[in-house]
């Protein structure tokens, strides 16, 4: 299959990129598009055929559920089957963005795109973009992030094509993608609201405005046995460049030596590594390959940076990464779950 891409120019030249993608959608294809947190693969969410497309395309396993695409907050009572007043008010604070609720659904949303769960994610997208092709298409467009399932999500359009080129029928691009991590999933289909997995949205914010919130807890360390996380996506090896990933921590010199150290046994040897540091600890490696995620106290920065950085290094045929550890706070939850994943939760402790 040729896959056509297209750029959005902001001209009236977009009316024939949304007419052609729209056409695409409900003829039952495939459309990756850029929304605020990743670029998405869409297609139209009640129909099973289609989706069962997205499936395919990704080698992505079948059990592991999509979200689903409004552009309009009533779509809400069209795909669940219950609205408890705390979606409203989420949906109210926080829609448009880069917010996902999980809900009872209804019997039309179909079993192949949720995992066969009795639940629906459901997310409102604030690109311009990604509001647009949901409005013009007028379908609910299932979209699971545009990369090869396990690869890291792609930010840009470049991503997206190295991964799905001529497996899919087009690709918007619009290189404006600006969270870079993917969005907040949050479950309002239980008693107690429960974060599943950490985005820009954070477990503060929420508080605020619906009150107690819990995390849930195979999140954040390792997946111990026994604990199965909420969301199937959480429970695979994710967002991994081939490189061997390593995280040290610590206090900030004895990170310095440990890595310093690591890097010139492994150069010694003959393999190629990589340091992954901040604009203002880059300076202090021995690497040839030193890269910086960003500012040390702005982790929206490191965000913006991680997947794209972890994509160079596979392109650069890095074979062990060493990065340092990144701030929690905000959106710095979801950056720290990205990477322990990526590194496949191999983190040195120092102290
Ligand atoms: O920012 C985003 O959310 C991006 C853009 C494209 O919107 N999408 C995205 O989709 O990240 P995906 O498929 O890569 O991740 C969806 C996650 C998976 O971990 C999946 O298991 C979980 O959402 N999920 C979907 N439906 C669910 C449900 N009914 N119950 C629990 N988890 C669910
Ligand atoms: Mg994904």
């Amino acid at each position: 299959m040729k896959t056509i891409v297209k750029t959005i120019t902001h001209t009236e030249e977009d009316k024939k990129i949304y007419e052609q993608a729209g056409k695409i959608l409900r003829d039952g294809g495939l459309v990756a598009f850029p929304t605020e947190t990743v670029y998405g693969l869409g297609a139209d969410a009640l129909d099973a055929k289609a989706s069962a497309k997205i499936y395919a395309a990704k080698g992505r396993p079948s059990d592991n559920p999509l979200i689903v695409h409004i552009a309009d907050v009533n779509a809400l009572y069209d795909l669940a089957a219950e609205v408890p007043e705390k979606a409203l008010i989420l949906a109210k604070k926080f829609w448009p963005g880069p917010l996902t609720m999980i809900l009872k659904k209804q019997d039309k949303v179909p079993d192949s795109i949720t995992g066969g769960l009795g639940t629906v994610a459901i997310r409102m997208p604030s690109h311009p973009v990604a509001a647009e092709l949901i409005r013009s298409s007028g379908v609910y467009i299932a979209a699971p992030s545009a990369n090869t399932s396990g690869k890291p999500s792609p930010t840009r359009a470049e991503h997206v094509i190295n991964d799905l080129s001529g497996r899919i029928d087009m690709i918007i691009q619009d290189d404006t993608v600006d969270i870079g991590v993917e969005s907040t999933i949050i479950d309002l289909s239980e008693e107690v609201p429960t974060i599943l997995r950490p985005g820009y949205i954070t477990q503060a914010m929420f508080e605020d405005a619906i009150g107690k919130t819990i995390i849930d807890p195979a999140i954040m360390g390792s997946l111990k046995e026994g604990v199965v996380p909420k969301a199937p996506g959480m429970k695979y090896k994710h967002y991994a460049p081939n490189a061997d990933v390593t995280i040290v921590e610590g206090p900030h010199e004895k990170v310095v030596e440990y890595i310093n150290s690591q890097i010139a046994e492994k150069e010694a040897e003959g393999h190629r590594c990589a340091v992954m540091a901040t604009d203002e600890t880059k300076g202090k490696y021995i690497c040839k390959d030193i890269v910086s995620a960003g500012h040390k106290d702005d982790e929206l920065s490191v965000a913006r940076n991680l997947y794209a950085i972890l994509r160079d290094f596979d392109k650069q045929n890095i074979e062990y990464v060493y990065s340092e550890s990144f701030e929690t706070k905000n959106v710095g939850q979801a950056v720290m779950n990205r990477l322990i994943k990526a590194a496949g939760h191999k983190i040195i402790k120092l102290d």
